[in-house]
């Protein structure tokens, strides 16, 4: 070996000095380390890719051959040391947090617990239990229909032909050709009527929508639908049992009147009024100074019907009657405004 070439060779004496020095900086550096943050900047400083360590170890190529594996095993060494100085400071620092979490989130079990508070009932729900409760003292049985509707049932069944003018007065929202949001819960008769042979007594709460939107309309309200059909059920006892309605949900005596009218599904047909309440038939602004309040709709189911339900028209009759939650809740009530209802307010709701 050319002696010129000895005077390019680091002393492995010196690497050791650095590395030792390094150890000994790094020590006193940890010991003042207290977050994980700092720690991680201590780890890349001292192990990262230019970190003092890693700088130190390039210098093992300008090494004698035979110094290399021995500075090489200090250089190990020293970096197995950091890392476990790093991993002990880690589990320390974390366990300091933990202790300092637990002093200042200490849960005092004596406190009384918080309430939730539990809502009211929504005035819908509870004209339609107190009605579905009267029907239900009358032996009428409770039946349910999709919201989502054939328009067989809906329209076609219950005596509205395409393109009969009946059908402007509900306009929907449909999905496709045959099938819509239902207008009125009448389809249920359908459906209830297809299910069961007669006799049949049901009533029928649920959602209807039509495309109406103002202070007395909202495009998504609410019916009862009630129907009978037995031997030889006559308007004398549609008449009877809404009169019994009538009573229990607005008070004794209060006043029924019929007028005759036409829905596509019944003959004849009529409208439901009652004496106003707020009035008492007096005349005011409510009724329109008429005495009176329409809640429904009803007649004598239509022998078309009955055929579309493979009822028998000679043999069995019935009624019909429908009506719409909203406007009974806002006469019960006192509620001057639909939208009031579906606005979610809870000064509002809580009054129930
Ligand atoms: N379905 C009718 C409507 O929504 C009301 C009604 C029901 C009329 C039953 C007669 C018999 O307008």
């Amino acid at each position: 070996m050319p002696v010129i070439s000895f005077l390019f060779f680091i002393k492995g004496s010196l690497m050791k000095e650095q590395l030792d020095a390094l150890l000994h900086e790094a020590g006193s550096e940890l010991a003042g380390i207290s977050s994980e943050e700092a720690l991680q900047e201590f780890k890349v400083k001292y192990l990262g890719k230019k970190g003092a360590l890693t700088v130190i170890m390039k210098g093992i190529g300008a090494l004698k051959p035979e110094e290399r594996p021995v500075i090489g095993q200090v250089v190990n060494a020293v970096r197995d040391q950091l890392e476990e100085w790093i991993e002990r400071a880690l589990v320390t620092i974390r366990a300091a947090r933990k202790a300092e979490r637990l002093q200042s989130e200490r849960i005092d079990v004596t406190l009384p617990g918080r309430r939730k508070p539990i809502g009211t009932r929504h005035p819908i729900s509870l004209v339609i239990e107190e009605i579905t409760d009267i029907f239900a003292g009358l032996g009428f049985q409770v039946a349910e229909g999709p919201e989502i509707e054939l328009d067989y049932y809906n329209f076609e069944a219950l005596n509205f032909p395409k393109d009969h003018p009946a059908r402007d007065m509900q306009d929907t929202f449909f999905i496709d050709d045959n099938l819509l949001l239902r207008t009125h819960t009448s389809p249920v008769q359908v459906r209830s009527m297809l299910k069961h042979a007669p006799p049949v007594r049901i009533i029928s709460p649920g959602t209807v929508y039509r495309c109406d939107s103002d202070a007395t309309h909202s495009p998504m309200f609410h019916q009862i639908e009630g129907f009978m059909v037995d031997k030889g059920i006559t308007f004398g006892d549609l008449k009877g049992i809404l009169t019994i309605f009538v009573n229990q949900c607005f008070g004794k005596d209060t006043g029924v009147r019929l007028r005759p009218s036409f829905f596509p599904f019944t003959e004849p047909s009529a409208e439901v009024d009652i004496a106003c309440v707020i009035c008492k038939g007096k005349g005011c602004r409510v009724c329109k100074n008429s005495g009176w309040l329409e809640i429904l709709g009803a007649g004598m189911v239509d022998p078309e019907v009955f055929r579309h339900v493979h009822y028998d028209p000679e043999s069995v009759s019935g009624f019909a009657f429908g009506m719409g939650i909203e406007r009974i809740a806002m006469l019960k009530y006192g509620i001057s405004d639909m939208r009031l209802l579906f606005e979610n307010d809870l000064r509002f709701l809580s009054q129930f």
